[in-house]
């Protein structure tokens, strides 16, 4: 027999990490609501063409991580799985005429992406996101909206200590000044670039500044800074978003050299770390402005920005803090019965709670009453039902596990009791 595993880069949510998501999902959902930004469900695939002319053919994301479908034979079309929602969720803006609906749009996106990534701790190939757009309003506002929103994911999760690095990346009349000035100055240290970044250096000059080769540190603390080119334009937009952060109170650091891994990104940029992590890899989540995705999909020119928080990473920040990652909550009764054959009137009288909304769990192996009873406990019920003789007499025995006392209650009464015990007791 072979032995079956996850594929590499994957992994099983066993119930514990499943909850924990699914608090992180819930949160997002409530916030997105709390906002203003409604909920969207995109495929978790497309055309590939929407990835590749989206993102950028150049990024990483696109040459090197795309989860491509084999086409099949009768299809014309190639199709790969989204590895972030933004392209997906503009060709819906564009397909579905959204330009006519009252501008800007804004929606919430929570699910799995697919990025074919060199998989270690923090990166995998299926990993959760929550995705957050505003289509269709050029700020500043707004981006200090999407910001704090971000922010506030990670206060409400109980992420300790998170970073706002905050940057513009210029827009398309400043950045090919910009790109000229760079690829002027790392023409100049052309022999000390690594064979990788020599490549940036033609296809994709910005990305340079984001490597992550220890041997390129000094050479991109040194490079002109964007921020110092921006257009009049663009350095007006950056200020006026910073004022808007400033006037919310979210502590930002502008770090220049911040300029994201996908190529539809303009003027604002902004990523968001574990304080004392900034250096490494591992944002938590980030995002910006991309005004020309629009158009570039096939739509009218529309100004748009969002952001993407990585859900999984928040969960391993939970886990490295200490904290919680998700509470289950305990059943508020448990049937158990004096006959252990009879598991009939047990699953009977537990369906019957169920009906009316009651969290009961009940035991369906034959094991003697008191086992049945640890294994109440062991599950922290609330309540035990315990059917014996009385039954035929239509009465059981409720017993109150935390409390240790017990009466006999009509099996016609038991439901409305229970409820106003679940009342007072919040059980779930
Ligand atoms: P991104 O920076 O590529 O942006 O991804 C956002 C977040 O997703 C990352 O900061 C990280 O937390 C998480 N993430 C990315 N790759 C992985 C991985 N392999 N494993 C685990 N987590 C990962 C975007 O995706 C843009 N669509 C964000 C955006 C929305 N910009 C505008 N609107």
């Amino acid at each position: 027999m072979p032995s079956f595993r996850a594929p590499r880069g994957t992994r099983d949510l066993l119930p514990e990490t499943r909850a924990g998501l699914s608090r992180l999902e819930s949160l997002a959902r409530s916030l997105a609501a709390r906002y203003g930004y409604r909920e969207l469900e995109i495929p978790l695939f497309e055309q590939t063409a929407v990835f590749e002319r989206g993102i950028g053919e150049a990024t990483d994301v696109v040459e090197k991580e795309l989860f491509r479908l084999a086409p099949r034979s009768e299809e014309a079309e190639s199709w790969a799985l989204r590895p972030e929602a933004t392209a997906g969720v503009v060709r819906a803006y564009v397909q579905h005429g959204m330009q006519t609906w009252p501008q800007p749009v804004k929606f919430s996106v929570v699910g799995p992406m697919f990025r074919y990534d060199r998989p270690q701790a923090g990166r995998y190939r299926q990993f959760w996101q929550w995705d957050v757009e505003a289509i269709g309003d050029p700020g500043p506002g707004v981006d200090a909206e999407v910001i704090e929103l971000g922010r506030r994911f990670y206060v409400e999760a109980g992420v300790p200590g998170v970073q706002v690095l905050v940057n513009s990346i210029g827009d398309s009349v400043c950045r090919p000044v910009y790109l000229d000035r760079l690829k002027e100055y790392f023409g100049r240290h052309e022999a000390a670039l690594p064979e990788l970044e020599l490549r940036r250096l033609q296809v994709n000059p910005l990305r340079l500044l984001d490597s992550k080769d220890p041997a390129m540190a000094a050479l991109v603390a040194a490079a002109p800074r964007i921020t110092e080119s921006l257009c009049e334009a663009c350095a007006t937009h950056f200020e006026a978003v910073r004022a808007h952060l400033d006037a919310l109170g979210v502590a930002y650091r502008v770090e220049p050299t911040l300029v994201r891994g996908l190529d539809y990104y303009s003027r604002t940029a902004f990523e968001y770390y574990r304080s004392g992590a900034e250096g490494q890899q591992q944002a938590l989540g980030g995002g910006g402005r991309y005004d020309g995705l629009v158009e570039l999909l096939g739509g009218r020119h529309t100004p748009a920005i969002g952001f993407a928080l990585g859900l999984d990473r928040v969960l391993l920040a939970l886990e490295e803090v200490g904290a919680e990652v998700a509470r289950e909550t305990p059943p508020l009764a448990f049937v158990v019965g004096a006959d252990p054959a009879d598991t009939a009137a047990r699953l009977r009288v537990a369906a019957m709670l169920r009906a009316e909304g009651l969290s009961v769990r009940v035991e369906l192996v034959p094991r003697k009453l008191g086992r049945q009873l640890e294994s109440a406990s062991r599950e922290h019920a609330h309540f035990a039902i315990i059917i014996g003789d009385e039954l035929t007499d239509g009465n059981v025995q409720l017993k109150d596990l935390e409390a240790g006392t017990q009466r006999l209650v009509p099996l016609t009464e038991l439901a409305k009791d229970l409820a106003r015990a679940a009342k007072s007791h919040h059980h779930g």
